[in-house]
C-alpha cells in the first residue's frame, strides 16, 4: 500500500514545493520513497505550469534539496479520493480546502504545523512579498513538520504493513 501526501499553499510555488522537496529527502533518509507518495498543490491557479518561485529553489539548494523539477498545479475536489494527508501551510489554505473537502473524507486535511511540535507558529507565513530570510525560515518550519509527519505515517498507515 502507498501513502500519499498532499502540500497545499496559495500559489503552489513557495512553500508547499518547498515542504514537499525537503519531506522528500526525510522519505529518502528513511528508506520509504517506494511507500510514500508526495506532491503539491495551491489553492489558486494563478501560477499553473510554473517552476516554483527562484528565490524558493535557492534556498532550498542551499540545504541541499533541489525543487526545480516540481510544477505548480492548482488543487481539486478529485484530490481528496486520492491523497491520505492534505496538508494546509496556513489557515486560509485550510478553510479553502475544507470548503472542496467531502465530509466523509477519511484521511487528514490539516495544518501542516500540526505536526510540528513545539514549533514557533501554528502556520507558515507567506514569504512570497518578503526577502530571501522568509524562504529560510519556511524550510526551518517545514523541517519541524516533516519529523511528525512521518512519525504519524508510520503509526497510522505503515506499522500495521
Ligand atoms: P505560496 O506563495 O502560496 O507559498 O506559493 C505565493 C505565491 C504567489 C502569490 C502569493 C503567494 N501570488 O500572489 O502570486
Amino acid at each position: 500500500m502507498t501513502v500519499k501526501v498532499l502540500f497545499v499553499c496559495l500559489g503552489n510555488i513557495c512553500r508547499s514545493p518547498t515542504a514537499e522537496g525537503l519531506f522528500k529527502a526525510h522519505l529518502k533518509n528513511a528508506g520509504l520513497e517506494g511507500r510514500v507518495q508526495t506532491d503539491s498543490a495551491g489553492t489558486a491557479g494563478w501560477h499553473v505550469g510554473k517552476a516554483p518561485d527562484a528565490r524558493a529553489i535557492a534556498a532550498a539548494a542551499e540545504r541541499g534539496i533541489d525543487i526545480n523539477a516540481l510544477r505548480a498545479r492548482q488543487v481539486t475536489k478529485k484530490d481528496f479520493f486520492e491523497f491520505d494527508y492534505v496538508l494546509a501551510m496556513d489557515s486560509a489554505n485550510l478553510n479553502d480546502l475544507l470548503s472542496l473537502c467531502p465530509k466523509d473524507y477519511p484521511g487528514r486535511c490539516c495544518l501542516y504545523l500540526d505536526f510540528a511540535e513545539g514549533a514557533p507558529e501554528s502556520e507558515v507565513p507567506d514569504p512570497y512579498y518578503g526577502g530571501a530570510e522568509g524562504f529560510a525560515y519556511v524550510l526551518d518550519l517545514v523541517e519541524q513538520a516533516a519529523t511528525g509527519l512521518l512519525a504519524d505515517i508510520n503509526q497510522r498507515h505503515l506499522a500495521r504493513g
